[in-house]
């Protein structure tokens, strides 16, 4: 049996004090949600601290939304894998489709940031995913597979037992345009066997979560596929009821 995982990826949303709101609703609200789902959210940076105080103890896990690829020293406005542990935020978001986009992620970068992450005893959250064109042009298989290959492939054994991977078309991402179910399912399941490629059966307890305009109306419908563990949410992830109705989905 895979983890079932529902991860909150807040992006650049909230002031702090809205955030420590969200979170504390978060956490009440999963005390009535079956115990076998596990909620994490990702807030910004500066949230991070206060937020780690208000749900300790609630089963709530903490995600940075990314980390710095360097260890410490002048890289002005980073914010370091080790200073984002030190709070016991348990898990970090790398390679979001947005990271890559806006501010030039390669997968050098991340390879950096995922080694980073693993000696701070922080849990990847792997993002991957193609863009409409690509999707277009049938070369999503493709993508997903360099992504994995290019990053995910450099990993040891150990390190890959604790990874999760994020699934996110770019084309579904803040669109409200949903993969379907099938098409999740088809593309989950190609990584799952490009993974067991590498890793052999490890590759079965892999956490894969589905992103992109996931909402409490299609949810049901994505985690009843097979190899879909979960998802990231993005907006709906804002509203702590949208949120919980999202983990209730399973
Ligand atoms: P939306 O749920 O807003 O489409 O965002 C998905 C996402 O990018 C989560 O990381």
């Amino acid at each position: 049996m895979r983890k079932k995982i529902v991860a909150g990826n807040w992006k650049m949303n909230t002031t702090p004090a809205e955030g420590v709101e969200l979170a504390k609703a978060v956490a009440a609200g999963t005390r009535n949600v079956d115990k076998s789902v596990n909620f994490i959210v990702a807030p910004p940076f500066t949230h991070l601290s206060e937020v780690m105080k208000v749900t300790r103890g609630t089963g709530v896990a903490v995600s940075a939304q990314n980390c710095a690829d360097e260890a410490k020293g002048a890289y002005t406005g980073e914010v370091s894998a080790a200073m984002i542990a030190s709070l016991g935020v348990e898990y970090v978001l790398l390679g979001h489709s947005e990271r890559r986009e806006y501010y030039g992620e390669t997968s050098a970068t991340l390879n950096k940031k995922m080694a980073l992450a693993y000696a701070n005893n922080l849990i990847p959250i792997y993002c991957i995913g193609e863009k409409l064109e690509e999707r277009e042009a049938g070369k999503h298989f493709e993508v997903v597979k360099s992504q994995i290959e290019e990053v995910v492939f450099n990993l040891t054994a150990e390190e890959f037992s604790k990874l999760v991977i994020a699934y996110e078309p770019v084309w579904a991402i803040g669109t409200g345009k949903t993969a379907t179910a099938d098409q999740a399912q088809e593309i989950h399941a190609y990584i799952r066997s490009v993974l067991k490629g590498k890793f052999g059966e490890a590759a079965d307890q892999t956490v894969i979560l589905y992103g992109g305009s996931c909402n409490p109306s299609n949810a049901k419908e994505l985690f009843s596929k097979e190899d879909v563990d979960g998802g990231l949410i993005g907006g709906a992830s804002l509203k702590a009821d949208d949120f919980i109705a999202i983990g209730e989905s399973f």
